[in-house]
């Protein structure tokens, strides 16, 4: 669970980059994150693994205030909160396996069953083949999936994707929003950061808007809202 509650974002240039944030994501949900360049969409992902402070406001995750988690306890959060980045932050000296290897190696896995969960993971994504490849051996798309394995490495309840279709053409953006739909469908809460509208549009997920750093738009699932109205509209059981 994920709660942002009055949250905002100054920046010591002076910028707000987000105004009173309010922001509920229950477990297992899948929202896009959407809003033109500059809203504050990686602000928020930012907050939510305390790479960066609120200047107001409370940030919960699971129960943790985020705020006030006292610095030992980031690994923590960090284990449980996922991120691909949006530059992928892939190290280019290292191969696929290595780079997806590294977060279990900093949490001290021992050898064998790192390979294993790398091997899981490279499968998952549909990388395995590419395993001992560099970064600049492969392709925008099979990075953007090796970004997002490296991400699920640590099995995180939570995974921020933050544009993990730019730069890709049609078909692959949609083969890599099919591998976060089957992430999500395991189990892990998802917020995806996008500018792509053919998708969005497309999936009828909740999408959350912002612009200049306020939500303006929270959309819930069409599939919800319809189940909402109906018990509405349903008459009243009488005794
Ligand atoms: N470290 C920083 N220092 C100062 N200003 C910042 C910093 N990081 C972000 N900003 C500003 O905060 C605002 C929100 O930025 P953010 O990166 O969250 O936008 P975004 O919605 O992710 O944009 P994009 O779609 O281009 O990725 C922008 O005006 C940006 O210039
Ligand atoms: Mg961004």
């Amino acid at each position: 669970m994920i709660k942002l509650d009055k949250v905002s974002k100054k920046f010591g240039t002076g910028v707000f980059a987000l105004s009173e944030i309010n922001l509920n994501v229950d477990k297992q949900e899948f929202v896009f994150l959407v809003g033109p360049t500059g809203s504050g969409k990686t602000t928020i992902f930012r907050l939510i693994t305390r790479e960066l402070l609120p200047t107001e406001g409370v940030i919960i995750v699971n129960d943790w205030n985020i705020g006030k988690l006292p610095k030992q306890k980031i690994p923590h959060l960090r284990k449980k909160v996922g991120v691909v980045f949006q530059d992928l932050k892939l190290l280019l000296d290292r191969t696929i396996f290595e780079n997806i290897a590294l977060p279990l190696e900093i949490v001290g896995k021992k050898e064998e069953e790192i390979k294993r969960k790398v091997e899981e993971v490279l499968t998952q994504v549909g990388l395995i083949e590419h395993k001992d490849k560099f970064p600049i051996q492969l392709s925008g798309g099979e990075m953007q999936r090796a970004a997002i394995a490296r991400a699920l490495v640590l099995s995180p309840e939570i995974l921020l994707a933050d544009e993990p279709t730019g730069n890709l053409d049609i078909e692959t953006s949609w083969e890599i929003v099919k591998i976060l739909s089957d992430i999500n469908a395991k189990g892990t809460t998802i917020i995806m950061a996008t500018h792509n509208t053919d998708i969005v549009s497309k999936l009828s997920k909740r999408v959350v808007k912002l612009e200049k750093g306020r939500i303006v738009k929270d959309e819930k699932k069409k599939s919800e809202e319809k189940k909402e109205q109906e018990s509405a509209e349903r008459p009243k059981e009488t005794k």
